[in-house]
């Protein structure tokens, strides 16, 4: 086989098999297959697309460049849920212990993020003594006993897509529904899960800005995990505003300690019953969504979601005492308020403004090396479509440092005030099984 041949066959919109597919994947990943070669193969799927059946033999092939978890040892259905995006999205957190407590085998690895604010692991040690380094076989054994552990990403996942994604990025072909559906679903089926729930965000904050490109996306991916045989469905949610009112990892925590006590935000409380009812469906724990949605607000209301919290913080050696006392948790030495320069309506919060400036406070890394200030971050006090007068507070910003001009000047270009009334936003858009 030769790499010239596969990228003439794709520049002139034909198919290419299995073998041909592995091909690209298998050389590249070893170095036998140039960059060049690559990048004019990448460029050509980008205008002349790839059918279904590409796309599924291109994850496949990602997912086979590298390590897959063997999840076998557990019993249950282990589903995962994946969120394209968005930021201070604190869904994980509260989904885990939610649909833990509902019996869902919840086996979770998870990196340290690059960006606004930390990843789930970095949102975790916010709580005193939690710890990831946890061996393979305590991991599975903590899962079968609570139903719920964490384990921090270790082995060589999907190099392929590591390979693929920073050429693409150098290449102007990121913005590929193919591409991007393949890459993200590789990693959740390397990482051994039976069945998948993808919340798709749209919106000005994430990465598809409208419900058509959310759509095709979001159905990318579902026939990708159907077509290698994993249960997988999506929910399109909205992210033309920062999900819940906490930017930032210690907030993010006292925020879905909120929500699991049945006391969070109204729109992540939402997004957390709708997905967390497809992950207990598919994990066969109730019979229809509707029946899965009252048995995790059944959760909420008698405490045994909060309490599944505590567990699983306290079998990874966390003080599980936060779960009452929130103050616990790392405290900022500064609180300090942005007042609204006029009255009006809340029109639109820029969720990429808010990460960067919650970057700015020091809450997620620039570099792999950064450290994070695990207190800081933010409180929207006004979310889309709420009437606001001049001086009011539009969010509290907790700093351990009191020069934040740069700070406030980027929230103020972040939350877009009209003068005339605006409604809020719908949360969920679609879902697609
Ligand atoms: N996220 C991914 O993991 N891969 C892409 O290609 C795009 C976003
Ligand atoms: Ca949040």
């Amino acid at each position: 086989m030769r790499m010239v041949d596969l990228i003439q066959k794709k520049r002139d919109g034909e198919q290419l098999t299995t073998e041909e597919i592995q091909f690209i994947v298998e050389g590249y990943t070893n170095g036998t297959i140039p960059d060049y070669q690559v990048s004019a193969w990448l460029m050509a799927v980008y205008f002349q697309n790839m059918t279904e059946k590409e796309r599924a033999d291109l994850t496949m092939a990602m997912v086979a460049s590298g390590d897959q978890i063997d999840l076998r040892a557990i019993e249950g259905v282990k589903v995962d849920k994946h969120s394209t995006g968005g930021v201070g999205d604190t869904t994980t957190l509260v989904l885990g212990p939610l649909v833990a407590a509902a019996g869902v085998p919840v086996a979770k690895m998870s990196g340290r993020g690059l960006g606004h604010t930390g990843g789930t692991i970095d949102k975790l040690e916010a709580i005193e003594g939690f710890h990831v380094e946890i061996t393979n076989e305590q991991f599975i054994e903590l899962v079968n006993k609570n139903k719920i552990a964490i384990i921090g990403q270790s082995g060589n996942l999907t190099p392929a897509d590591k390979k693929l994604y920073s050429l693409r990025d150098v290449t102007a072909t990121v913005n590929s529904i193919p591409l991007i559906a393949s890459s993200i679903m590789s990693k959740k089926i390397a990482a051994g899960a039976d069945a998948i729930v993808l919340d798709v965000k749209t919106g000005a904050g994430a990465f598809m800005k409208t419900l058509e490109d959310s759509r095709e996306l979001a159905k990318a991916m579902v026939n990708i995990g159907n077509n290698v045989g994993r249960k997988t469905m999506a929910v399109i949610s909205d992210m033309s505003q920062p999900l819940g009112f906490a930017i930032g990892n210690a907030l993010e925590v006292k925020e879905a300690i909120d929500t699991l006590k049945g006391e969070g935000p109204e729109d992540l409380t939402e997004l957390c019953l709708v997905l967390g009812s497809h992950m207990v469906y598919a994990a066969g724990k109730a019979d229809t969504l509707e029946e899965a949605r009252q048995t995790l607000l059944k959760l909420i209301n008698n405490g045994e979601a909060l309490a599944k919290f505590k567990l699983f913080i306290e079998a990874q050696g966390g003080d599980g005492s936060v779960v009452d006392h929130p103050e616990r948790l790392p405290q900022a030495k500064y609180q300090i308020e942005l007042p609204a320069k006029n009255d009006g309506w809340v029109a639109e919060i820029i969720a990429d403004h808010v990460g960067t400036a919650a970057m700015w406070l020091g809450a997620g890394r620039a570099t792999k090396e950064s450290e994070i200030d695990l207190a800081v971050g933010m409180m929207l006090n006004k979310k889309i479509g709420a009437s606001v007068k001049a001086g009011e507070s539009l969010a509290t910003i907790y700093s351990n440092d009191k020069e934040i001009e740069h700070v406030k000047e980027e929230l103020y270009r972040s939350i877009i005030l009209s003068e005339e009334k605006v409604e809020s936003p719908r949360l969920i858009h679609e879902e697609i099984t």
